[in-house]
């Protein structure tokens, strides 16, 4: 038995309250669905900012009811100290996810993504760390690599930060760090490289690859890559994440705390080949979609490649990934095809 089942097995037995920010949105209600199905108990919270209601509805239609009884939500904002006060009362271990993703949306309007990641993070680490919570592990993100050329990505070696988005996110780290030093306050954080899965949105100017591709492709729109496509990611199938943040939280190992791990598989895939893979995926699907990509400019401030080291993450957490692309992509085609009927 993995580490991973002994500790789901462990949460069974003895239920925690977990604190999930960002419930309503792709990860944040991923890991919702999960604990409920361990029989913890949840509070969440959200502002709706690029959360849904339907991701919540769809959680409650997939967990039993006395499962769904164990969770209350909190219609609040990160920016407001209060309100993470209120959601941290009697919490064991804190999943902090909610924040403005996208590198162009930071671009656009740099002061609102400064508010919600560099404020409410702060808001969010001083009313945990003041509820004397068990644990806070929170979403970083492989932005903070910026423009490091090495390959794979170490989590020591970083470079210079390429967007506002990826400044937020590193200021994260280093206030979690200073948390440490300062109040002896440990956290972790977990720097997510690109994650994909069922309820990651379709929708909107800024939306991820994955879900607007497959959108696009089933609705039998034009697809855009943003340069030759030969760019890369080390795409990552929520069910990995989802571990990586149970595997975090309960920790024992005091080393393991204080710390950054990158959350990926290892692997890296071009955009030609995930653009290849999404096609067979769907065509396996029944739906088939007849056009080529259509090349454009690339994006600003994205990174060319990215492949993470899981090295550190399996070492301290024991983390292993379950699903590798193609079979995360298979799990997330179905859902996809059923959302957009
Ligand atoms: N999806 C990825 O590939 C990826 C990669 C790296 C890092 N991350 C990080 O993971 C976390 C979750 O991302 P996601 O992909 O689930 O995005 P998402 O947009 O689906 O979820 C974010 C949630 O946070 C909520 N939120 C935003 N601002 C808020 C505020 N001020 N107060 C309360 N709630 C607020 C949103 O309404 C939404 O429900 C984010 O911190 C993101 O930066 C994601």
């Amino acid at each position: 038995m993995s580490q991973y089942q002994t500790v789901c097995e462990q949460l069974q037995q003895i239920p925690k309250t977990w604190l999930i920010t960002g419930v309503a949105g792709f990860i944040g209600s991923n890991l919702l669905e999960t604990l409920l199905k361990l029989n913890q108990n949840v509070v969440g919270l959200d502002n709706f900012a690029t959360g849904h209601q339907h991701n919540l509805d769809e959680v409650q239609s997939l967990v039993k009811p006395e499962q769904w009884a164990k969770f209350s939500f909190i219609e609040g904002d990160i920016r407001n100290l209060e309100d993470c006060q209120t959601a941290c009362a009697g919490v064991d271990y804190v999943l902090h996810q909610a924040a403005l993703g996208s590198v162009p949306r930071s671009i656009a309007d740099p002061i609102t993504t400064n508010a919600a990641n560099i404020t409410g993070f702060l808001n969010m680490l001083t009313a945990a760390r003041d509820a004397k919570v068990i644990s806070f592990t929170y979403a970083a993100s492989s932005s903070t690599y910026g423009d490091h050329p090495a390959l794979p990505k170490v989590e020591e070696n970083i470079g210079k930060p390429l967007s506002p988005y990826a400044v937020t996110k590193y200021v994260n780290e280093l206030y979690a760090e200073v948390f440490a030093r300062i109040y002896g306050f440990k956290t972790i954080g977990l720097r997510y490289f690109n994650v994909f899965g069922k309820r990651q949105d379709p929708n909107g100017a800024y939306a991820a690859v994955i879900p607007k591709w497959t959108a696009a492709m089933i609705a039998g729109d034009d697809v855009f890559i943003n340069g030759d496509g030969e760019t890369s990611r080390d795409f990552c199938f929520i069910e990995n994440t989802v571990q990586a943040n149970i595997l975090a939280a309960t920790t024992q190992n005091d080393e393991a705390k204080n710390q950054v791990y990158n959350v990926a598989v290892g692997d890296r895939t071009t955009l030609n080949e995930l653009f290849n893979a999404i096609k067979a995926a769907l065509n396996e699907n029944g739906v088939i979609y007849k056009k080529e990509a259509i090349y454009r400019d690339f994006r600003a401030g994205d990174v060319r490649h990215s492949q993470a080291s899981v090295i550190k993450i399996q070492q301290y957490l024991t983390y292993m990934p379950q699903y590798n692309i193609t079979e995360g992509i298979k799990n997330a085609m179905s859902w996809y095809i059923d959302f957009q009927k």
